[in-house]
């Protein structure tokens, strides 16, 4: 079987991590998590959202976040936006990747974005209107890709549709979002190579949550089809707020640990990361749904006289 031997992974925690929770995270300490994840080596990081502050008031410090970005080379700073006014609002901010979203159910797009999926569709050709030409990278979310927790499994018709309007726009690739944690390996083959076989070389991230534990499978799955793009949140948080049972992301350091010990290559170094991850579970102040943050990479050995023998 043959890996991509390299694999881009995009750190949304400050985005769909921080998203749903209550408390706001002072912009200070989002701040001190992103340059702790470009120091870790993360070049691709999806830092927050330009969306409505009523709807997400975690997101509300938008601009200030990424304005506290250490730039550093080959660093690229994604943000979701679903309208033109978030388009601008993100342009203005100096984002260097726009990543539009819309869902592959008409009952999530109507939670999350308060309409049809047919008025976001036309929301997407006033976005391309207002990027075409422009510097800026343009990525095309689809949510509740492989499931939708009010309606169970999406019409696949429907999911390629919205994929069709971003390739006809020029976008740069898609994403396709496992919102609620439904995708299983056999739907998350049965959707991509559909897509391949439609789309061709439409570059394809796949972004998974844990929800049921198998976050880390789809991945493996989405390995075997040549995906080489992965979202996944540092310490495992995440969720949408707008989605009953949603929980955390894959996790990032549990997903590193996974493909270095397969020998791909990320570029991010592991321990700087899980560090990253603990200054994570101080400001969240309880415990992260991490792994390897807990048990340290696999590599990471105990000394024999630090645990007693069991004795009768
Ligand atoms: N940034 C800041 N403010 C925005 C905005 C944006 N991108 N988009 C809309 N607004 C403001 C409008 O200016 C308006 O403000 P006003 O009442 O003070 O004039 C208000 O929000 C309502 O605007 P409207 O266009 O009617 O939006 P809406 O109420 O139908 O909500 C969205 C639509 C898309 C803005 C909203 O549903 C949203 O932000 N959803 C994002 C959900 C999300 O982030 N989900 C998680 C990601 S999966
Ligand atoms: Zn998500």
């Amino acid at each position: 079987m043959q890996w991509p031997t390299r694999v881009d992974v995009i750190d949304v925690g400050l985005r769909d991590g921080l998203q749903s929770e209550a408390a706001f995270v002072p912009t200070d300490a989002k701040i001190a998590l992103l340059n702790r994840l470009i120091d870790a080596g993360v070049r691709h990081i999806e830092a927050t959202s330009f969306v409505s502050p009523r709807a997400v008031p975690q997101m509300a410090d938008a601009a200030q976040v990424l304005a506290g970005a250490r730039r550093v080379p080959g660093l690229v700073l994604s943000v979701l936006a679903p309208n033109a006014k978030g388009v601008e609002r993100a342009l203005q901010a100096g984002a260097d990747e726009i990543v539009v979203f819309v869902s592959a159910s008409e009952s999530h797009n109507g939670k999350n974005l308060n309409r049809p999926v047919e008025r976001s569709l036309q929301d997407i050709d006033e976005i391309a209107a207002l990027t075409r030409g422009q510097q800026v990278k343009r990525k095309g979310a689809v949510a509740v890709a492989f499931g939708c927790p009010f309606e169970g499994d999406v019409d696949p018709d429907l999911l390629e549709r919205i994929v069709a309007r971003y390739a006809e726009h020029g976008f740069d690739g898609i994403t396709l979002g496992d919102t609620t944690g439904m995708a299983t390996p056999p739907l998350v083959e049965r959707t991509v190579a559909r897509l391949q076989q439609r789309f061709g070389n439409l570059p394809i991230s796949l972004h998974f949550h844990n929800t049921r534990g198998i976050g880390l499978v789809n991945v493996m799955a989405g390995l075997r089809l040549g995906i080489s793009t992965y979202e996944a949140s540092l310490g495992g948080i995440g969720g949408c707020p707008f989605a009953p049972g949603a929980t955390g992301n894959i996790c990032t350091e549990d997903l590193l640990n996974l493909l270095h010990e397969m020998g791909i290559q990320t570029g991010i170094d592991l321990d700087r990361l899980v560090q990253a991850a603990r200054l994570l579970e101080d400001i969240m102040g309880r415990p992260l749904p991490g792994q390897v943050m807990k048990a340290g990479p696999r590599s990471a050995l105990h000394r024999l006289d630090s645990v007693c023998a069991a004795q009768g």
